[in-house]
């Protein structure tokens, strides 16, 4: 297993040895290494079982830093950044030389994130290179809000845990891309669509469909428990899944059924922020527990709430 700590110079000294260290961020935990050291980079697919056209968000200690690896910064973009950095939005930019092709899977852009976490960002202060961080899970599976579900999955193949307790949002950062002036979200998180329209006008959603189905950050089934999950209207999908153990993701109301062997409700006052981060915690708690089937609710299509359903529907496709 790993150690877990909050030994900052120690996650330093391991990551310029070109090792892998899992990081806290506000929306979930990061598999880290060097983003300009190939070899550290490498580790991370192998280590995650992922394929490498799945490319890594680059993550900076400020906005500054991004005049290094991207080649120009559009004026809406550099608008967002200076509004919600640090915090749960990356933003694709066509990226300098030195951030290598394979961190971007050969794209032109880089996505790059400043993480709002004080220890990652003080970690980040320290190094005298950016960092390369991908979910801590195993490829398409949920991702990590705590150290222990790290622990839990990648344990055995890294040193060391940076504890930074759980994180607060729970759900992963927003990704957007520009066409000229045009604002594309490629990936519903942890910033919403509304506070983006507020300061850059009309959006446009790239949601993932089967005919992107390959396209990096595009995978349809990804978020996923090892257990079946069925979406829907709870009482429906009661009278149709026949099954005498039966989990229940719900997000404001409880549910009473025989069969019904475990129910965690996300938000009892309804609020979605709160939903959003538990949704990860309580997936694994369902996959975890002896239900054979599960069956979640959408949440309100606002706010936060697209962000949840978006991962409600990938945990559910097969
Ligand atoms: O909140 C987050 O974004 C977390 C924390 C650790 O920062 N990171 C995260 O990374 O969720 P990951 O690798 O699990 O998901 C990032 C997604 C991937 O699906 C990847 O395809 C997409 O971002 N992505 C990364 N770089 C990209 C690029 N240059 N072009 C298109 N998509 C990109
Ligand atoms: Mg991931």
């Amino acid at each position: 297993m790993a150690e877990i700590g909050k030994d900052i110079a120690k996650a330093k000294t391991l990551l310029e040895e070109g090792k892998l260290v899992a990081i806290p961020t506000e929306t979930v935990y990061g598999l880290a290494a060097n983003a300009l050291d190939v070899q550290a980079v490498t580790k991370i697919f192998k280590v995650k079982d992922r394929p490498y056209f799945d490319p890594l968000i680059v993550h900076v200690s400020d906005a500054g830093a991004i005049i290094n690896y991207s080649v120009q910064v559009p004026a809406k973009a550099k608008l967002l950044i200076d509004l919600f950095w640090p915090g749960p939005l990356t933003v694709l930019l066509e990226k300098k030389g030195k951030i290598p092709d394979l961190v971007t899977s050969g794209l032109d852009r880089v996505g790059l994130r400043c993480p709002n976490h004080p220890l990652t960002r003080q970690l980040l202060k320290s190094l005298a290179f950016p960092l390369a961080a991908p979910s801590a899970n195993p490829f398409g599976y949920i991702s990590p809000t705590r150290p222990e579900h790290v622990n839990d999955q990648l344990g055995n193949k890294i040193e060391y845990i940076l504890d930074g307790g759980e994180c607060n949002v729970g759900i992963e950062s927003t990704i957007i891309g520009f066409d000229n002036d045009q604002v594309i979200i490629y990936r519903v998180g942890g910033l919403s669509v509304e506070a983006i329209e507020s300061v850059a006008g009309k959006v446009i959603i790239n949601a993932p469909s089967a005919a992107h189905l390959n396209l990096p950050g595009q995978l349809l089934s990804h978020y996923a428990p090892r257990k079946p999950l069925v979406v829907g209207s709870i009482d429906k999908l009661l009278e149709k899944h026949f099954s005498n153990s039966i989990g229940v993701l719900t997000f404001q109301k409880k549910y009473h059924a025989e069969v019904i062997k475990k129910q965690i409700v996300l938000s009892t006052s309804g609020n979605l922020e709160e939903a959003a981060q538990k949704l990860f915690s309580a997936m694994r708690e369902m996959d975890q527990s002896g239900v054979d089937l599960i069956l979640a609710e959408e949440v309100p299509n606002v706010g936060l709430g697209r962000a949840i359903n978006d991962r409600l529907r990938r945990a559910s496709h097969k």
